[in-house]
């Protein structure tokens, strides 16, 4: 049995824990924050499965195929979709309870479903529903193994991923930094990332503050190949006032409508689907639809709903208009794009391994080709369920060559394959050289940068600007620097990564849009992969 240690606490790391001490393997859990804090717990909508008679497993891969704008692996999607029903019954049996009604559990349509397929809890708090039961199950494990005398899981809470430690080639564990300021290495046969995305990258987010995408800059500088990074999802529903809450696709889902300032529908002459078009088309058509007003966030009208459904349906979201001053069975909310899901991220097969051995990556950490260039709604939630679980099962195999990516199979025939390293190769030498006299990095500075040029809408010199800009700033010394540094040399290293491959994709396609490139081009219908190449010169 395996010595694995498990970064990051949301579905994807909390199930992964679940289901590794299942299996016999003795695991550590480490946290940035408190065990509960991470991104499922904000997550609105609910999680999407075929679970219901009118439905099926094919269906929901078209539906997630179609989303992902060419880019999905459709290996992955079958496994995301004919092992998610599985998964959301395991949930059932930690203690979820989706909501119900007299015929059973409940369902929401969202946006590009072509059935209502989306299982809720709490109403709109199905993340925090998710979490809390999960946090309670991994608590309860590693309280009988204390009692017991035993080791079996140990969760260490305040304990950031400073980096992955690889000998040989092989990842043999990882430096933490703990909230007393201790720097240990926990050497394990296994490392699971579950870390999460970056929202924090950009001005406006839906996501909290620690989604600084600690594992894939880990897992880069690492040399593990990453893959489609400049595919970062815009939710276009944010609520346009301070901390931009969600407000959920959900809501569109039961009938609500996106207006101009001055009152009218947009969405209908813009799409078939007018407000459930998929995601990138609404986030980039409201972006547009502000432009044209002077900047003014457009409006969803959802009092046709009624109070009763408003504040029964969708409690988080009535408490945070609430908050904002806000009564949305009366008026009309303002809203705006926000940075959301990131689909990029560490590359891994179908089972969550990486490149490199003994590094496992699930949930929105990874790039699995499950979501494509456009991430279907309400997928997320379930794509950490089933390849947490997969991962740990992977665990179990003898060892196997690690899979490859971004080499012939994936990248033949490629055109900007070669331009993204070369691009890369740039920005990290132009980074190097001005190390010595670049100006400190600054976390807001950084995010509004990243906003304005690798945002909803994109072009080539915005992202040229950005990749020099970017190329001026240096991080704080990891081996002394304090958590909020180590997040910002995070992001810092992120960024790059998300503009020199905006820059390489010279199409659009998803949530990728470039005013230059405004139409996909089918040759470049290929994951873009790539990897640290001065691993010895950093
Ligand atoms: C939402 O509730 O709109 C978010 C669901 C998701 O991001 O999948």
């Amino acid at each position: 049995m395996a010595r694995v240690l498990v970064v990051g606490s949301g579905l994807a790391g909390l199930l992964a824990a679940v289901r590794a001490t299942d299996t016999g393997h003795r695991v550590t859990l480490v946290t940035k924050a408190a065990l509960p804090e991470s991104n499922t717990r904000y997550a609105q909508g609910g999680i999407a499965a075929a679970l219901f008679p009118d439905d099926s497993v094919d269906a929901h891969i078209l539906d997630t195929l179609r989303a992902g704008a060419g880019l999905c692996d459709p290996a992955a999607v079958q496994v995301l979709c004919s092992e998610g029903p599985a998964r959301v019954r395991d949930l059932i049996r930690f203690g979820v309870d989706f909501d119900r009604d007299e015929s059973g559990i409940t369902r929401g349509l969202e946006a590009a479903h072509s059935r209502s397929r989306v299982l809720h809890a709490g109403g709109d708090a199905t993340g925090a529903a998710i979490e809390a039961a999960l946090v309670a199950t991994v608590r309860e494990r590693a309280n009988r193994a204390h009692a017991l005398g035993g080791d079996q899981i140990t969760i260490h809470e305040h304990s950031m991923l400073v980096d992955l430690v690889v000998h040989d080639g092989r990842v043999t564990g990882a430096t933490l930094l703990e909230s007393g300021g201790a720097r240990p290495t926990v050497t394990v046969d296994a490392v699971i990332l579950a870390t999460g995305g970056a929202g924090a990258l950009y001005t406006h987010t839906t996501n909290p503050a620690i989604a600084t995408g600690d594992g894939v800059a880990a897992a880069w500088r690492a040399g593990a190949a990453v893959a489609d990074v400049e595919f970062y999802q815009f939710h276009p529903t944010a609520l346009a006032v301070p901390g931009t809450p969600l407000v959920s696709e959900a809501v569109r889902g039961e009938g609500a409508v996106l207006l101009s300032s001055t009152g009218e529908r947009f969405m209908t002459a813009i799409h078939p689907d007018a407000e459930l078009a998929p995601r990138d088309i609404v986030a980039r058509s409201i972006a547009a639809q502000m432009k044209a007003q002077g900047g003014a966030p457009v409006m969803l009208d959802a009092t046709g709903l009624g109070r009763e459904l408003l504040e029964g349906r969708f409690p988080t979201i009535t408490a945070a208009c609430r908050d904002a001053g806000l009564d949305w069975a009366v008026e009309a909310i303002p809203v705006a794009p926000a940075a959301h899901y990131w689909m990029g991220g560490v590359a891994t097969d179908a089972w969550g391994r990486t490149s490199l051995p003994g590094l496992y990556a699930v949930g929105e950490v990874a790039r699995t080709g499950a979501h494509g260039a456009n991430r279907l709604a309400s997928n997320s939630l379930l794509e950490a369920a089933v390849f947490a679980d997969r991962a740990v099962r992977a665990l179990g195999e003898p060892e196997q060559q690690a899979p490859r990516f971004g080499d012939e199979a994936a990248t033949a025939g490629y055109p900007s394959g070669t331009d993204l390293d070369d691009e890369l190769a740039y920005e990290l030498d132009s980074a190097r050289k001005t190390i010595a006299t670049g100006v400190s990095v600054d976390r807001g500075a950084l995010q509004q940068l990243l906003w304005e040029a690798a945002g909803v809408h994109r072009s080539g010199a915005g992202l040229t600007r950005a990749a020099v800009t970017l190329a001026g700033w240096r991080a704080a010394d990891r081996d002394t620097a304090s958590v909020a540094e180590l997040e910002t040399g995070n992001l810092l290293d992120l960024g790059r990564l998300i503009v020199a491959a905006a820059l390489a994709r010279e199409e659009s396609r998803g949530a990728h849009h470039r005013a230059d490139f405004p139409d996909s081009r089918p040759e470049l219908a290929r994951p873009h992969v790539t990897r640290r190449r001065d691993l010895k010169s950093r």
